[in-house]
């Protein structure tokens, strides 16, 4: 990215960039550091993904984190941040049992961390509760397809839409989110044949995640893509670095310093 005056990537960026066919970069972060670096190198987009409670947190689905926690991550991102428009997602409880604990929550995420928009996941059953929440002033990104959050209903974290109800679902669902005002689409890992229909079908730019290069974005978790986990090998994931192995030999060298004495040297005393 050039140096400068930094252009901040808001709603209306995002829209034009679908218009002029240019790919729209997302990444995951929860913290200042990652967050600093995802920026300076020029994502389009941070995502303070509900994945943070298992990146972050270690727990074995995205259910158990918080309102307040989603906020405490968002907050330290958006302190990170320049350029990058700034997604929160509303974790598992902050919207689904109505629209007023939507808007609730969502101007709590967005009044404690300084994001740009929160993210929902589902489809048409939402749809009262992303219209209130536009009406307040927030922007919404949608997230369909494979939704996380939906773990113990879809019995696993699978391909998403590959039969026809549920790809035709998938498309309305699409076209629902679009006309209601969401500012971009997430779809987690379904055909690639269907995710590039269905860009190429709304004017909303949507972000693909395991569905295929025609879309109009791509969003990752960061660690991921740095090669941080050893557990989680999807083939969606391209890995750009091995950061466990590499983080891990630097910790055993200092180990290693540390106990034969060679840390530290004179040169790094006082
Ligand atoms: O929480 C998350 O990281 C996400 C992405 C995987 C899209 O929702």
């Amino acid at each position: 990215m050039t140096e400068g005056v930094v252009k901040k990537v808001t709603v209306q960026t995002l829209q034009k960039m679908k218009s002029e066919g240019v790919k729209i970069s997302m990444l995951t972060a929860y913290d200042y550091t990652m967050a600093t670096i995802l920026d300076a190198a020029g994502v389009d987009s941070i995502l303070v993904g509900d994945s943070a409670a298992n990146v972050v947190d270690g727990w074995s689905t995205t259910l158990p984190i918080s309102v307040k926690e989603m906020t405490y991550h968002a907050a330290a991102v958006v302190r990170a941040t320049k350029r990058a428009f700034v997604v929160v997602d509303m974790p598992f409880g902050s919207y689904q049992a109505s629209v007023e604990d939507a808007v609730r929550n969502a101007v709590e995420l967005m009044k404690g961390s300084g994001a740009d928009a929160v993210k929902i996941e589902g489809g048409e059953p939402y749809i009262p509760h992303i219209k209130a929440i536009l009406t307040a002033g927030i922007p919404v990104v949608g997230h369909i397809g494979l939704t996380p959050q939906s773990v113990h209903k879809f019995g696993g974290y699978g391909l998403r839409a590959s039969e026809k109800a549920e790809a035709d679902q998938l498309k309305k669902d699409a076209r629902l989110l679009s006309e209601v005002g969401c500012t971009m689409i997430v779809i987690e890992k379904v055909p690639a044949t269907l995710a590039m229909e269905i860009s190429r079908s709304l004017p909303t730019p949507i972000i693909g995640i395991g569905a295929g290069a025609n879309v109009d974005g791509q969003v990752l978790v960061g660690q991921d893509m740095l090669g941080m986990s050893t557990m989680f090998k999807p083939k969606f994931v391209r890995k750009y670095l091995n950061l466990f192995d590499e983080i891990k030999d630097a910790v055993s060298r200092y180990d290693s310093d540390v106990k034969n004495g060679s840390f530290p040297s004179a040169e790094e005393s006082y």
